[in-house]
């Protein structure tokens, strides 16, 4: 049975009562009011629906191919730690060569998922399928080519990262001689002598993704991989991630920032209190949840005024200026409309957070 689930209190109650071919057209009753509406969309994707009558809010997953050529697939998981049910009924899947961002609140359940896909917790019920097998029964080959970087970690301060990683080699029965290769693959090639006791929060986070890199894998799960970096890091470490990417890795990675995912994840998946409320690009959930992301633009002129050109612009949800920075909330669409507003008005533009 396919179900319309309520994002404020969870009920799975919104029941489908017809369906047709791709696209799939549905209908489904509120029920709150029991008025019928129609919604359309892809197979397997997830959209957020108000009632056209009584506005009430709720999820729908359209039935159908969600786990083709999916690489990771994951099927009604849950998780309980006593009476915290940290993951509940959670079902989604990655494509191959996908990067795939995992959103959430504090406490959402992004961890214990990330755990429970990889078979470091066992699940109450539900699966995890990796390349075509079964974390649970065969564990080994589902994690053979898998990256992790955890959302804590703790490296051997008295070691150098060239050690670090020779010893992450010998883990994974990898030969040690490409240790120095993955080091300047995440641009630590002048510390490679230093020990890592030494190293800034960046530098450990640069070097938890060179121990992913270990083995040569094709599917990276990151938790939190830029949490409590400044925005420096956070670039460099994006800029990793879209590199793996590139080179043709599927990445799934947790994050509890919005505006940190644009523009890096292909889709979105959405948890709050161990549900999955919405899954979707980055844009259409924005859209949908009214959710903008906010742009960060230092403006060397713009003295603590915000400029007269961007009040004629449509999109803008929120806009405020503070000495040499703009913060502007607008739809990912807008923001090339707003850069170029700026610059034929005389603003000169400096830093971009984030970048395009
Ligand atoms: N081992 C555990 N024992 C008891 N409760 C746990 C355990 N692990 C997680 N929880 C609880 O499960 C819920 C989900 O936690 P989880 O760490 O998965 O969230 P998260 O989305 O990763 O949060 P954060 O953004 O803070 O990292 C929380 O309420 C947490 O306290
Ligand atoms: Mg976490």
């Amino acid at each position: 049975m396919n179900y319309f689930s309520n994002l404020i209190n969870n009920n799975l109650n919104l029941v489908a009562i017809t369906m047709s071919q791709t696209p799939v057209t549905q209908k489904l009753k509120c029920p709150k009011c029991q008025h019928i509406l129609q919604a359309q969309g892809q197979p397997g994707q997830q959209i957020i629906i108000n009632c056209p009558n009584c506005g009430f809010q709720g999820s729908f997953r359209f039935p159908g191919a969600q786990h083709d050529h999916a690489i990771i697939s994951v099927q009604n998981l849950s998780k309980s730690f006593k009476d915290v049910h940290a993951v509940q009924n959670l079902s989604f899947s990655v494509q191959k060569g996908e990067i795939y961002g995992l959103l959430g609140p504090n406490g959402a359940g992004k961890t214990t998922t990330i755990k429970l896909m990889l078979g470091l917790i066992h699940p109450d019920s539900g699966t995890t399928i990796i390349n075509g097998h079964d974390i649970k029964t065969q564990e080994i080959l589902a994690k053979h080519n898998i990256g992790f970087l955890p959302e804590r970690f703790t490296f051997y301060e008295n070691l150098t990262p060239l050690q670090t990683i020779q010893f992450f080699c010998e883990l994974k029965g990898v030969k040690k001689s490409v240790a120095p290769q993955l080091i300047e693959e995440v641009g630590l090639q002048d510390a490679i002598d230093r020990k890592v006791g030494t190293f800034s929060k960046g530098m450990v986070q640069l070097l938890g993704i060179a121990q992913a890199l270990v083995g040569n894998p094709d599917v990276f799960i990151l938790d939190e991989p830029t949490s409590g970096l400044d925005a420096r890091w956070i670039k460099i470490v994006r800029e990793k991630i879209k590199m793996l990417n590139d080179h043709g890795a599927t990445i799934i990675f947790s994050s509890h920032n919005l505006t940190e995912v644009e523009n890096l994840c292909n889709r979105v998946g959405i948890m709050n209190q161990g549900r999955l409320i919405a899954q979707d690009t980055v844009e259409n959930l924005g859209k949908l949840l009214h959710i903008y992301p906010r742009l960060e633009i230092t403006i060397p002129n713009l003295n603590g005024v915000v400029p007269e050109v961007l009040k004629s612009i449509d999109g803008i949800q929120h806009v405020e200026a503070y000495e040499n920075i703009l913060r502007v909330t607008c739809a990912a669409g807008t923001r090339s409309q707003v850069i170029a507003a700026l610059e034929k008005t005389g603003f000169k533009i400096g830093f971009i957070q984030p970048p395009g």
